[in-house]
C-alpha cells in the first residue's frame, strides 16, 4: 500500500532529482512499498551519510523538522538511533510513549494521526498489529514509518543489507539463511532479499513458517532480481553455502507467554557450532538484537570473530536517517 503524502511535495525551494522526487512524502511501513532502485538509493544515501558522519561533516536536512516517535512496545536500538539519527541531522524529535497518550485510553488512531499531522513533520511508530501503522499513516497527512510490527521491521532488514554489502562488498548473488521464527524479521529479511537480488533460506520449525502471503509476496518481487527463495524445516540443508546466517528470538515481544512452548520446538534451530559446519567457512553471523545466549544462538557464535552484531546496530542510525532525508 503506497500513500504520498503530497502536502509534502515541492514545498522547499530544493531541486529534487527525479528518484528525490519519488520518494518525498512517502510511507517507510513495508519494503514491498519500494522498487530495487529505490532501496539502492536509500543504501547510497546511507553510505553518504555515514561517510559524512566519520568525516565530521553534518547534513542538516531535517533542519526545523519535529519527528514524534511512538512506542507501544520497548526499544534501545531503535528509540536511541532514531532520536540521534533526527538530532544529528538538525531535527528534533519527540518520544511518545503510548501509556501517556490518549491513544492508550482508547483515542481512535484516526484522530490521532490527523492532530499529530497537526503538529508534527513526520512519525516513526512501533507497536503489535501491522494495521495499526496501515491505519495511520492512512490518517496521517506527514510521512509515517514502521518501527517495527508483528508482521515486518523494514529499518532493521534495510540496515541489515547495507551492513552485508560493506562486509561482502556486494549484494547481488549471495546466500542468506535466517533459522528459527518466520517472525517480522524473517518477513523484511526475505522481502530485502527478493528486491536486491540475495537468495534467502528460511528453516523454521513445523507450524512456525512465515506467513504464505509474505512468501508470495516475495517470490513475486524476486522475479525482477533473479533471487531465489526457500523455505524449509530442515536447518542444515538451509545453511548448505550461507554467506550469512541470521537468527532472532524464538518469542518475539508480545509473545512472551509461549516462552516455554517455543523453547521445546525450537531445540533443534539453535545457531551453533555443530550446525554452522554446513555454511561457507567464511560466513558471517547476523542477529537484530536483543539475543538470548544459550536459546536461539551459543554464546561463542555470537561473541566469536565471525559475528558482525554490532556493525548492524550502529548501521540502524546511518539507514534511518536516508529513510528520513528521503522522505521527509
Ligand atoms: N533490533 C531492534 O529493533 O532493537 P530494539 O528492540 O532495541 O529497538
Ligand atoms: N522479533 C523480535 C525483533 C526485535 C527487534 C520482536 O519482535 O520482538
Amino acid at each position: 500500500m503506497i500513500h504520498v503524502k503530497v502536502q509534502q511535495q515541492n514545498t522547499g525551494n530544493e531541486q529534487l532529482n527525479p528518484m528525490q522526487a519519488q520518494l518525498k512524502g512517502r510511507d517507510f511501513l513495508a519494503l514491498n512499498d519500494f522498487s530495487s532502485s529505490q532501496l539502492q538509493h536509500i543504501l547510497h544515501e546511507a553510505e553518504i551519510l555515514k561517510k559524512q558522519h566519520k568525516n565530521g561533516q553534518q547534513d542538516r536536512s531535517l533542519e526545523g523538522k519535529i519527528i514524534g516517535l511512538i512506542f507501544e512496545k520497548a526499544s534501545t536500538r531503535t528509540r536511541v538511533s532514531f532520536e540521534v539519527g533526527i538530532l544529528q541531522l538538525g531535527g528534533k524529535p519527540l518520544f511518545l510513549s503510548k501509556n501517556d497518550l490518549q491513544l492508550g485510553r482508547g483515542e481512535p488512531l484516526s484522530d490521532t494521526g490527523k492532530v499529530l499531522s497537526r503538529y508534527l513533520d513526520g512519525i516513526m511508530i512501533r507497536t503489535y498489529a501491522h494495521d495499526t501503522v496501515i491505519e495511520l499513516a492512512r490518517n496521517a497527512t506527514i510521512p509515517v514509518i514502521n518501527g517495527l510490527t508483528d508482521l515486518a521491521h523494514p529499518c532493521q532488514a534495510l540496515a541489515d543489507f547495507h551492513t552485508i554489502k560493506e562486509k561482502k562488498g556486494k549484494l547481488k548473488g549471495l546466500k542468506l539463511t535466517y533459522i528459527g521464527d518466520g517472525n517480522n524479521m524473517a518477513h523484511s529479511l526475505m522481502m530485502a532479499g527478493a528486491k536486491l537480488g540475495v537468495d534467502i533460506a528460511i528453516a523454521t520449525p513445523p507450524g512456525y513458517e512465515p506467513d504464505a502471503s509474505i512468501s508470495k509476496l516475495c517470490k513475486n518481487a524476486a522475479v525482477e532480481t533473479g533471487a531465489t527463495l526457500q523455505i524449509t524445516n530442515n536447518p542444515v540443508q538451509a545453511v548448505q553455502g550461507a554467506d550469512i546466517i541470521y537468527t532472532d528470538v524464538w518469542a518475539s515481544m508480545g509473545q512472551e507467554q509461549e516462552q516455554q512452548s517455543r523453547e521445546t520446538a525450537f531445540q533443534s534451530y539453535q545457531v551453533n557450532r555443530e550446525l554452522l559446519k554446513h555454511a561457507k567457512n567464511d560466513y558471517l553471523f547476523m542477529h537484530c538484537l536483543p539475543a538470548h545466549r544459550g536459546e536461539e544462538v551459543a554464546a561463542d557464535i555470537i561473541d566469536g570473530p565471525q559475528s558482525i552484531i554490532f556493525d548492524q546496530a550502529e548501521n540502524r542510525l546511518h539507514v534511518q536517517k536516508a529513510i528520513m532525508k528521503s522522505i521527509i
